[in-house]
């Protein structure tokens, strides 16, 4: 059985001889609110205390020079060259650098290593965290600030235009503006946002508990950006009959009703997921309010329940580790969390419970798929924006 506490799992962080600085940035898990970051809906996800880092140090030969202790490639740019991606770890650094330069930003010559333990391809977030990690030593080091929107905004555009994956920004911006003990809702059209406490009686004696499928999932792999457009063609039909909608965001399953002939089923199905998406994670703000477990769980429980049967985002290990979960004493509700098609499920269970459903599910998903699941207790951690405070470039 692998359980451990994400806290517990951190690597001794190298001591990093010859850099001047380390940057930290958290991965996250999304507890609600899935898929709909770029359609200006609503999110509930909170950082979780896994870590990417970012060492630097200035380089006296005139290059940027990209390691990794977890990755064997290394990667070393002329200042003047014309930089495209080449398909690793790497290209996230290079994305938000070529970002920063594009900003008039001027960065010297660096030495720039990533380590860090966020699960690789698990829909944790590891990609954003590195951008994060990134994003914070670059500025530090070339001694300029900017605001925790801009920067988020700056690192998802690195992933879009220059790594190539379609993500939304919620990501970006819970690694960034997290609250160490809080969820944090984001609305992802205006990114105002809402720090939301989870030390409420009843909630604090719950844990979140993420169990990772080792079903490995890419959202640059292609079935995100298929779902990405199936969404934006019913938007379109959608913004065509009523111009007052910016975007499905603001959108009602009524509105969608009236178009429902107009536009295909796959796309009939997806934006109905996502507009009712939204409907739960207010849903979910107000059960965290009201400190009530048992209605957020079931919330969460409600969400699976549409990714799998009208986003099709699931899949058959995931679907097990979910139904589960559910038999399990203790558990108030369980997901599919993050681009889906593999990952990890996000489960909130009473902490008296917590140990035992660890050892259910992963003894029984170990049965059915012959897969050591990997589990992690995580605390609600604070974002990369807190924990690089001290230093000079915020
Ligand atoms: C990935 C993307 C996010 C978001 C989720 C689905 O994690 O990076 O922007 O779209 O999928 O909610």
């Amino acid at each position: 059985m692998q359980v451990e506490t994400a806290a517990e799992s951190l690597d001794p962080l190298s001591s990093d001889c010859g850099y001047d600085q380390q940057y930290f940035a958290p991965g996250r898990v999304n507890l609600i609110g899935e898929h709909t970051d770029y359609t200006g809906g609503l999110v509930l996800p909170m950082a979780i205390p896994f870590q990417s880092t970012a060492s630097i140090a200035t380089n006296c030969n005139s290059a940027y020079e990209f390691t990794s202790n977890h990755f064997s490639t290394q990667r070393r740019l002329h200042l003047d060259e014309e930089v495209n991606a080449i398909g690793d770890w790497s290209d996230y650094c290079v994305g938000v650098l070529q970002q920063l330069r594009n900003r008039g930003i001027e960065i010297a010559p660096f030495r720039l290593h990533i380590g860090g333990n966020v699960p690789i391809g698990a829909g944790l977030s590891s990609s954003a965290s590195i951008e994060v990690a990134t994003i914070m030593a670059l500025l530090a080091h070339a001694k300029a600030t900017m605001a925790v929107e801009e920067m988020a905004i700056l690192c998802r555009r690195a992933e879009n235009e220059f790594v190539g994956s379609p993500c939304g920004i919620m990501d970006q911006f819970v690694i960034l503006a997290a609250h160490s003990a809080h969820a944090l809702l984001l609305h992802t059209s205006s990114l105002r946002n809402e720090h939301l406490s989870l030390q409420s009686k009843h909630l604090s004696e719950t844990r979140i508990i993420v169990v990772n499928s080792m079903v490995k999932h890419s959202i640059a792999a292609g079935d995100y950006g298929v779902r990405r457009r199936e969404v934006e063609s019913g938007q379109q039909i959608l913004r065509e009959h009523f111009p007052e909608l910016a975007d499905l965001g603001q959108a009602s399953l009524g509105q969608l009703e009236t178009r429902r002939a107009s536009m295909s089923p796959e796309s009939y199905r997806r934006c109905r997921h996502i507009i009712s998406e939204n409907d739960r994670v207010r849903g979910a703000r107000a059960a965290i309010l009201a400190d009530d477990p048992g209605l957020l769980g079931d919330l969460m429980t409600r969400s699976h329940v549409s990714q799998r049967d009208d986003f099709a985002c699931s899949c058959e290990e995931i679907d097990f580790l979910v139904d589960c979960a559910l038999r399990q004493p203790g558990c108030f509700g369980a997901r599919l969390t993050g681009g889906g098609f593999g990952g990890c499920t996000v489960n909130l269970v009473a902490a008296d419970h917590a140990e035992a459903f660890v050892a259910a599910v992963t003894r029984d998903y170990k049965g059915a798929f012959k897969i050591d699941a990997a589990s992690y207790v995580c605390e609600a951690a604070a974002g990369a924006v807190a924990q690089n405070s001290s230093s000079d470039c915020l």
